[in-house]
């Protein structure tokens, strides 16, 4: 996706456009003058090489001043741009991005990892730049910020969006086999959809989606999630539930299902549970998207299971780079695949010596946090230490790969 009204992108834009403009009109006269001599002063024309060149003042003086000038008010252009590029706006938010091969991974201030960058529209975003291995760089073409990422030293970069959606992260420094591979992208979330982002502690954990809508759309005002009746009929254990409901004038018996929940949503004053007054509104797709009222269904009907907002292993491993080189489809470009990993035997390298081991939790733990001493046989020593993980997370990654 791209789009030109940024702030970095108009300055880099416009300095390209003034620099090109200027050499296109150069490129153009400069050709324009020497075909004009070319024919004019054409050997048929004047067989004897002749010159009568007077010295020119004025013209030496133009065209030594001229070209001064214009070179100087491209530098002057392109410096002050390049400076708004460096200046990060004193509101911007601050994430750290940190590239390593190959993968990136961005840090928000509360500690929260993402593999994507999750930023809110409209707000100035710095992005801190770090590499732990070798020379990457961040290349976001929507914004034109490019900038490399160097072991051993910090730089950053700085963009602000004005259009929610997704944009291009790449890398662009050949940084070894997986170079291609190393995308991502910026997304860029709506004030009210990144606000949710924030307070949602882990994708797998916090409160599920169904429920959050039923709470933003102001449900609860009216039905109960515990059993009470209230305004309307409770939200409790509908799940396969007979109701009475009036529809056409007539009463009839249905027995609650995803259906008529939709329906029930969308149109409320069709069906009619009895007893109940039509106050409900309608909640059209404006309001209530697909996706959400399927989740809002699904909860209702009791098929959301609300997991504990611990460490899941398959989320750390995507947060910490190790999917960049590790495939989950059997592929070993880079290095050993996790597919099956929990049931395999391998064959390793270490002090010299081949030896064919099965892969259980002590292997798995002795790979994270020391994997140059036991080299899979046929790939290279170049993993670094997950030396950076809690024991839970190590934990939580190892109890994952012996399920694959
Ligand atoms: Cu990292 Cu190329």
């Amino acid at each position: 996706m791209n789009q030109l009204n940024n702030p970095t992108a108009q300055a880099v834009d416009n300095v390209l456009i003034y620099i090109f403009g200027f050499s296109l009109i150069l490129l153009l006269g400069i050709t324009a003058v020497s075909v004009y001599f070319v024919v004019k002063y054409r050997r048929s024309k004047y067989p004897e090489p002749t010159s009568d060149v007077e010295g020119s003042w004025f013209l030496e003086t133009l065209w030594t001043v001229l070209p001064i000038i214009i070179v100087l008010t491209m530098f002057w252009y392109g410096w002050t741009n390049y400076v708004g590029l460096r200046e990060i706006p004193a509101d911007a938010m601050e994430v750290k991005g940190t590239a390593r091969m190959w993968s990136w991974v961005f840090e928000y201030p509360d500690g929260r990892k993402e593999s994507k960058l999750y930023v809110p529209v409209n707000k100035p975003v710095k992005v801190e730049l770090y590499s732990v291995d070798v020379l990457h760089s961040f290349f976001v073409p929507a914004f034109r910020i490019k900038r490399d990422t160097v072991p051993g030293m910090e730089s950053y970069v700085w963009f602000q969006a004005p259009e929610a959606g997704s944009y291009d992260i790449f890398c662009a420094e050949y940084c070894g086999v997986g170079h291609a591979d190393m995308t991502t992208s910026v997304e860029v979330l709506s004030e009210e959809d990144f606000e949710r982002w924030s307070q949602a502690s882990d994708e797998s954990g916090g409160e599920p989606r169904g429920l959050v809508v039923l709470n933003e759309q102001g449900c609860i005002g009216c039905h109960s999630l515990d059993g009470s009746e209230n305004i309307g009929p409770t939200l409790f254990e509908l799940s396969g539930t007979p109701r009475q409901i009036e529809r056409d004038g007539q009463t009839i018996e249905i027995t609650i299902d995803e259906d008529y929940l939709q329906r029930a949503i969308r149109d409320p004053a069709v069906e009619l549970t009895k007893g109940f007054d039509p106050m409900m509104p309608a909640y059209d797709e404006g309001t209530i998207s697909n996706d959400d009222l399927q989740a809002v269904v699904d909860y209702l009907l009791g098929k959301v299971v609300v997991t504990p907002a611990a460490p899941s292993g398959s989320r750390l491993l995507e947060v910490n780079g190790c999917t960049g080189c590790h495939s989950s489809d059997g592929s070993e470009e880079i290095a050993p695949t996790f597919k099956g990993i929990g049931q395999r035997e391998v064959t390793i390298e270490a002090d010299g010596k081949e030896i064919t081991l099965q892969v259980d939790a002590e292997y798995l733990r002795r790979a994270l946090l020391e994997p140059n001493t036991e080299i899979v046989k046929g790939f290279a020593p170049m993993m670094p230490a997950a030396d950076y993980l809690s024991a839970e997370e190590i934990d939580a990654i190892i109890e994952h790969l012996l399920q694959q």
